[in-house]
């Protein structure tokens, strides 16, 4: 009976050093996200406790070498986490990941991992992380942005200083306080060249009196134009717009019958539709 407690007692702890052997990340080792994220259920901080070295983590997101707060969506940045700490630490180690939409769903794609860093799967996410006590406080892998319409990106990240003794004692740890956000910038040029968000036209046939309404942003003058199908300019005048929703109106019972484009222009910028005489 003894004995078998014995047994016990060794098999257990045998077990705990398993799954405590952690100088690798603790997503390959633990199946664990510790990186202060909302699906971290406890930090590093858990077991690296001591506070010593009094890390403090850094996230930046590169592109080349400037650090950005938007994404182009699908460009490749490069992930830098800084472990600046007191003291003299032996090594350091991390865990980051980089989240979208309310269900925290992956955001985009790691990739190209850099020295003592690993891309760990786990949960349908992927977590950089070291693969070993590094000797150096700097930590970079490549991301791929995601898709447009993604929406805002938040980067989550934690950090150990370790002392080099093989175990989380005397280590000290700290995750960002929040998380790095980036916000997606629309780099279609389609939509970058309309001039207004809103504008509609009707009736669509029109017979005599053409109605375009417009959310105009600002007070200010514009060229109105009507073409014909071959692009010449059946009809041209200035309109002005103070700001906000608008309509207005377009005596067009002089033009001859077809198809026709209305275009809205400041020189710069143009917005088009078309339009049906009937
Ligand atoms: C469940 C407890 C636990 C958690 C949580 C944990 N670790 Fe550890 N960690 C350990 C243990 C135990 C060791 C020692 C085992 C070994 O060296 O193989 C260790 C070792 C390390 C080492 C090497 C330390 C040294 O002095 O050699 C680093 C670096 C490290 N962990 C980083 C992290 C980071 C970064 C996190 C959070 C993202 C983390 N750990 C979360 C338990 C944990």
């Amino acid at each position: 009976m003894k004995l078998k407690l014995i047994y016990t007692l060794f098999a257990f702890s045998a077990l705990a050093l398993l799954f405590l052997n952690n100088s690798s990340g603790p997503a390959e080792v633990q199946g664990q996200d510790r990186t202060g994220s909302p699906l971290s259920i406890a930090p590093c901080q858990a077991c690296h406790s001591s506070g010593a070295f009094s890390p403090t983590p850094q996230l930046q997101i590169l592109d080349d070498t400037t650090a950005v707060t938007t994404y182009e969506p699908g460009k490749l940045y490069k992930v830098r986490v800084t472990v600046n700490a007191s003291g003299d630490p032996a090594g350091y180690g991390f865990q980051a990941v980089a989240l979208s939409g309310t269900g925290n769903v992956q955001a985009g794609d790691f990739m190209n991992p850099g020295a003592d860093v690993q891309i760990t799967p786990l949960n349908g996410r992927e977590y950089p992380e070291h693969n070993k006590r590094s000797s150096t406080n700097t930590f970079e892998v490549d991301w791929e942005a995601p898709a447009t319409g993604t929406g805002e990106v938040r980067f989550y990240a934690a950090v150990v200083a370790a002392n080099g003794m093989s175990g989380s004692g005397g280590d000290g740890s700290a995750f960002l306080n929040s998380p790095v956000t980036l916000t997606e910038v629309v780099s279609s040029t389609a939509e970058a060249n309309e001039l207004f968000e809103a504008f509609t036209i009707y009736p669509n046939p029109v017979g005599n009196e053409l109605n375009f309404r417009i959310q105009s942003p600002g007070q200010s003058e514009y060229q109105l134009r009507l073409l014909d199908l071959q692009g010449r300019t059946s009809l041209s005048r200035r309109i002005a717009l103070s700001a906000g929703e608008q309509v207005q109106s377009l005596d067009v019972s002089q033009l001859p019958a077809g198809v026709y484009t209305i275009q809205i222009t400041d020189g710069k910028r143009v917005s088009s539709r078309k339009v049906v005489k009937r």
